[in-house]
């Protein structure tokens, strides 16, 4: 529900981004394709053209991240795609479970709530057995109102029982624009739940936002002199701290969007989390890596990933979105084809 990107969403009258945006306005801003999961024709069209089969890994050559294509809860896959290499921070973004814009489909489904319960087990399964010692575990959700709230309570008593992990934090993301009705909250959040095991690093340069602080309201004598709060604070700028209100959701107009994907997290909100959570170097793991942003922060941080996602398409996406940042510099392609070979 939460991970669609705006285009994706239904419009129930709520401030979206597309209802502000003039039909003509539109036209000449369109995406070469929908959503790349439910088109079985489109995804006919692409998967020739994909360098990555089930099973199968992409070692980059020059930064030495690594992209591949595995169900994660495939203990064999995960095992060749990760090999001996022990990451220092995962950050995952798994499907959350509901029925994203009527379509379900086998990447994006809504299963009954055990069948998704033991999904996430046999996921923190694989996945977490491959973290190094030291680690960091951000994992991001939404709830399901129709279903208590589901998967949220389900996964932190999962999480409970692994006692080597520790829960850390609660991050809640406010999203600009929402969706809703005229008769309850508009629904503008997704959760980032953060978990530790052993003695992690945590870069806190990468909490500070570019919002200044505005609140005056008391003062302290110091050497005789009134100091107001603002004049003793360490920066000009907010912490972050655990409701991020500056990041912008991804929609066609972003020059980091990337067509087809349904379900793109924002560049920043990932950036922070690799800058926070791991140093120059380290490995980074994304076992759902769809559009490849951990790839990306990860380029653009000097940290090495490794991602992987079920689908070859989206493992090749993640690998276009590398080599194309590092040819023009840019994050996405905005509206232009990933697959120019197909147009
Ligand atoms: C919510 S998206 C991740 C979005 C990503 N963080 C981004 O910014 O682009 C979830 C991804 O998980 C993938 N996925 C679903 N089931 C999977 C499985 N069993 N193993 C690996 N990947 C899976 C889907 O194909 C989809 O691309």
């Amino acid at each position: 529900m939460n991970n669609t990107k705006t285009s994706d969403l239904p419009l129930f009258g709520a401030e979206t981004e597309t209802s502000e945006i003039k039909t003509t306005d539109r036209r000449k801003m369109r995406e070469p394709f929908g959503r790349i999961d439910s088109d079985e024709l489109l995804r006919e069209k692409l998967l020739p053209h994909c360098r990555l089969k089930s099973g199968e890994k992409w070692v980059d050559p020059v930064s030495g991240h690594i992209v591949g294509v595995a169900d994660v809860v495939d203990k064999n896959q995960v095992g060749k795609i990760i090999d001996n290499f022990r990451p220092t921070l995962c950050v995952a973004d798994p499907p959350y479970n509901v029925i994203v814009g009527a379509r379900n489909t086998k990447a994006l489904s809504q299963l009954s709530m055990k069948d998704y319960d033991e999904f996430t087990k046999a996921w923190l399964d694989t996945v977490l057995s491959s973290m190094g010692e030291n680690s960091s575990f951000y994992v991001w959700f939404g709830a399901d109102m129709k279903n208590g709230m589901h998967p949220i309570p389900e996964f932190c008593i999962e999480m409970r029982r692994r006692k080597e992990w520790v829960a850390r934090n609660w991050i809640t993301v406010r999203n600009q624009r929402g969706y809703g009705t005229q008769k309850n909250w508009m629904w503008v959040r997704q959760e980032l739940l953060y978990y530790i095991k052993g003695d992690v690093s945590f870069n806190i340069e990468a909490e500070y936002t570019d919002i200044p602080k505005i609140l005056r309201g008391y003062h302290k004598v110091v050497g005789g002199k009134r100091t107001e709060n603002l004049e003793r604070s360490k920066s000009d700028t907010i912490r972050a701290g655990n409701v991020w209100v500056d990041i912008q959701q991804v929609f066609y107009r972003l020059k980091e969007n990337v067509p087809g994907c349904y379900a793109q997290k924002p560049f920043k909100s990932i950036e922070r989390i690799v800058r926070a959570g791991s140093n120059h170097g380290d490995y980074v793991l994304d076992p759902f890596s769809h559009s490849g942003t951990t790839l990306v922060a990860c380029e653009a941080l000097k940290r090495r990933c490794i991602a992987f996602d079920i689908d070859p398409i989206f493992a090749e996406i993640s690998i276009r979105r590398l080599e194309r940042l590092r040819s023009t510099g840019l994050l996405g392609w905005q509206c232009e084809n990933p697959f120019p070979e197909i147009s």
